[in-house]
């Protein structure tokens, strides 16, 4: 079933109803403000971090789910109801939620009366800017009222929900004209402050919650909204909010707009206060002045659209399926910017307050923003590689406010170093800039210690050759990819964290997995090497390669598909001889796009063995058969459910990884056909299954052990974003960014005739056509570039800023 459908002209998800399965939410905010919001506007604001600098209040976990947001009540002759139907509830007589690039658009109609609320962050301002078009569709003059509603949070989201001894007295706000300012600690330490405004006089206005609300009353009867009268409440101490009172008389077929805009000001030390205790306006007012016209507004949006083009214009597709191109073209590389905004901080799944930036996601999340803004990635390239310690090693987390590693978190993942390779060399790849690598980077971010970025990828390599286990196969550590899999963490205490109990010093348990990642990024630090004539340090490294790869098939090789690890004893983790957990996944993929096997006939073995036993219809889960019990030697995987999560759930990060693995084999079917059982846009069908929204990835959908097998949790913030993108993009449809410029290598399914793909490389413009006459999967038979014959299928970039065509036969 479908809630909704895409309008791809306008770059929309049109949702029809507020009842989806799950809150479909959206992004607002590219810079340093940021808002989430749901297709009912539940939801929140914050200033950069989503735990430290939290401006409206949200209640995660909370009956009924998603209450608090951005709520505009309408008023109407004793009715009242909310244009996003929550939190009021009251049927519609129409709705729709339009989710765009950083923009959500709302409209409810009731009784004659239609509103539409808008809401965006506009680039280069700390706000979110609400338009407000109330419309009367009737045939009579109107007299209604509108209530807008935020609540305040006060600022730290982790103390806001747990200090209440403190924080029901220290609320403070100031009204002025028709602006409500909320300065909680602005008398002491802090020198930000909230407001909310609305571009007209106001009939009346409330800031005090339990005033608006009525003390046992909840935000969908408050007590002023149901008596159609503001109490001009002036909070002091417990709950402040914001609510403006407005009476509008509405024409029949008139209509209305408001601007309110909710912003955030930081003032000077010396510049915090106009009188005793009376908060510095100007620059809350000079930025109100910004957003008081319709113009204005129209302008803002136009700016934020330009700025989405311009991101997305970097790689178009033309195909003939509309599903390919909405997600090739839109849905999949907006997911990969907000992974770059929010990392893994704030979503319906991530609470704001949690985790820090990975080390290992950071990176991975690169590969699907790199080409659209690069400029960004190589600064979070060097300040990921700030955290590292001098023996490659790395923090597993840093906090993207101080840019220091977490020291609860700590290091001793194995696989984290590998990733800042393959992040940098994806770098370099896209930017030809290979001046990075002579940046000076600290080590664990100790400015007096510091060495080239070269050097720190130097150590990446050599932290997996100094840290190798008894079979030759790199130590695993706490954890590789696959945070759960804890073989040296053995945890017996609830609520104790599986990754950060006490490590055993034991150096026996291995990963083939980080082997297989060794393998796949180890020659593009090879050739980064030669790039800056270290040729002696090439050689040793391609041996070294070479040796693992000997290894992972002497030692890591199962019969018919790669194992997954050595634990702590030295036993095989997945493989035949085990009772549970025979296959995974990981070592899967990682291995046979490391080319591992593919020789001598074990690639070919493994995606049979993958297809046989892990593949479902909806997506590949992670290892069969799921662990039934807890095993206090593999860790937290054991502790899920079977078929959820670690536990045999169908991770849709490491699913491209099949994918691009069938693509180094030739198999263009089966790794479009993969694409297609995970891809959102092709989910939009079984919506009411699937639960999360159809027009980004989640996390993890519940595999075939599950109890709800095909349901998907944990929307947004994952790096199955970056590495579908990838999969797609570069594997499948094959525009690869190479260190010697633009390679084209599709691997596509036999019976696709032709697609057009329109790619910004290096400061060119490429207009790709691709045509596939003998209906073959893999293998460029000619390739033009502006009519020229060209030997091979790469591109050397032209580097004139110009528009170049490109015609490229497979056979
Ligand atoms: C989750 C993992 C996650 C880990 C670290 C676990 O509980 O299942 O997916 O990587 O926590 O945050
Ligand atoms: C989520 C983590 O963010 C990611 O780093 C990890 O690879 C997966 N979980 C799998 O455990």
């Amino acid at each position: 079933m479908k809630f909704g459908t895409f309008d791809d002209n306008r770059k929309e998800y049109v949702i029809n109803t507020p009842k989806t399965p799950y809150p479909w939410i959206n992004y607002l905010g590219n810079e340093q403000f940021f808002g989430l919001i749901s297709n009912t506007a539940g939801g929140y604001t914050f200033y950069r971090d989503a735990r430290l600098r939290r401006l409206t209040r949200y209640r995660y976990n909370n009956i009924p789910l998603d209450t608090g947001g951005r709520y505009y009540y309408l008023y109407d002759n004793g009715d009242f109801w909310t244009p996003g139907w929550m939190p009021v509830k009251r049927d519609l007589d129409f709705y729709e939620c339009r989710h765009g690039l950083g923009y959500t658009s709302i409209t409810g109609e009731r009784n004659g009366i239609s509103v539409t609320q808008l809401a965006f962050v506009p680039m280069g301002y700390n706000a979110e800017v609400h338009r407000l078009v109330v419309k009367n569709t009737g045939s009579v003059e109107k007299s209604v009222k509108l209530f807008s509603f935020a609540e305040f949070c006060l600022w730290n989201a982790q103390d806001d929900m747990t200090n209440f001894q403190r924080n029901l007295s220290t609320g403070e706000v100031e009204v002025k004209d028709s602006v409500i300012y909320h300065k909680t600690e602005y008398r002491e330490r802090r020198n930000h402050y909230a407001f909310y405004s609305v571009n007209r006089p106001l009939d009346g206005f409330d800031t005090d919650r339990e005033s608006f609300l009525g003390m046992y009353n909840g935000l969908d009867a408050p007590q002023v909204v149901a008596n159609g009268e503001a109490s001009n409440s002036v909070a002091s101490g417990w709950s402040p909010i914001g609510s403006h009172a407005l009476n509008l008389t509405l024409a029949p077929g008139e209509e209305q707009s408001l601007i309110f805009v909710l912003g955030y000001i930081e003032n000077e030390e010396e510049d915090k206060w106009e009188a005793l205790n009376v908060i510095n306006k100007k620059p809350a007012l000079a930025m109100i002045e910004q957003f008081a016209t319709d113009e204005q507004v129209d302008a803002a949006l136009a700016t934020l659209a330009a700025h989405w083009d311009g991101l997305l214009s970097k790689y178009q597709i033309q195909s003939g399926d509309d599903k390919l191109n909405r997600m090739v073209n839109i849905w999949n590389p907006y997911q990969c910017m907000v992974t770059f905004n929010m990392s893994r901080s704030a979503s319906y799944f991530e609470s704001g307050i949690g985790r820090g930036m990975g080390f290992r996601d950071s990176n991975q999340d690169l590969l699907g923003f790199v080409h659209q803004i690069p400029e960004r990635a190589r600064e979070r390239i060097l300040d990921i590689a700030a955290t590292q310690f001098e023996d490659g090693s790395a923090y597993h987390q840093y906090q993207p406010l101080t840019k220091k590693g977490n020291n609860e978190v700590g290091t001793g993942f194995n696989d984290d170093p590998l990733w800042l390779i393959l992040g940098t060399a994806a770098y370099i790849k896209e930017t030809g800039d290979v001046s990075i690598l002579d940046e000076q980077v600290s080590f664990d971010s100790n400015p007096d210690n510091t060495a080239t970025l070269f050097q720190h990828l130097k150590v990446s390599f050599e932290h997996v050759t100094n840290n190798l286990g008894p079979h030759g196969l790199p130590l695993i550590g706490r954890a590789d990819w696959n945070d759960c899999l804890n073989l040296n963490c053995f945890s017996k205490e609830p609520g104790e964290s599986f990754q950060t109990t006490a490590n055993i010093e034991g150096r026996v348990a291995e990963s083939v997995f980080i082997a297989g990642l060794f393998v796949f990024v180890g020659p593009d630090y090879a050739r980064i090497c030669r790039m800056r004539g270290q040729d002696a340090l090439a050689t040793d490294a391609e041996a070294k390669i070479e040796d693992m790869r000997q290894t992972t098939l002497t030692h890591g090789f199962d019969g018919d598909w790669f194992l997954r690890a050595y634990d702590h004893y030295g036993e095989k983790i997945g493989s035949k001889e085990n009772e549970e957990g025979q296959i995974f996944i990981e070592p899967q993929g990682i291995c046979v796009m490391a080319g591992i096997g593919v020789e001598g006939g074990q690639a070919e073995k493994s995606m049979t063995s993958v297809q046989e036993r892990l593949d479902t219809k909806y997506g590949i889960v992670l290892q069969q058969p799921p662990y039934s019990k807890y095993y206090l030697n593999l860790g937290e995987i054991s502790t899920y459910p079977p078929g959820y999560k670690e536990n045999a759930g169908i991770f849709c990060h490491n699913n491209p990884w099949i994918m691009i693995a069938e693509t180094v084999l030739g198999h263009g079917d089966r790794a479009f056909e993969i694409y297609s059982k995970i891809a959102p846009a092709y989910l939009e069908d079984i919506s009411d299954l699937h639960r999360t929204e159809p027009y980004v990835y989640s996390q993890m959908i519940a595999g075939k052990d599950a109890v709800r097998h095909g349901e998907a949790k944990n929307s947004w913030l994952t790096g199955t974003a970056a590495w579908n993108y990838v999969a797609i993009t570069q594997a499948i449809l094959g525009i690869q960014p190479d260190f010697d410029g633009l390679k084209v290598d599709p691997c596509i399914p036999a019976e696709w005739d032709s697609f057009e793909i329109t790619r910004v490389f290096r400061g060119d413009t490429y207009i790709i056509q691709i045509k596939n006459p003998n209906h073959v999967s893999k293998g460029v038979a000619s390739l033009t570039l502006d009519g020229a014959a060209v030997e091979g299928n790469i591109i050397a970039p032209v580097l004139d800023g110009g528009v170049h065509q490109v015609v490229v036969e497979l056979g």
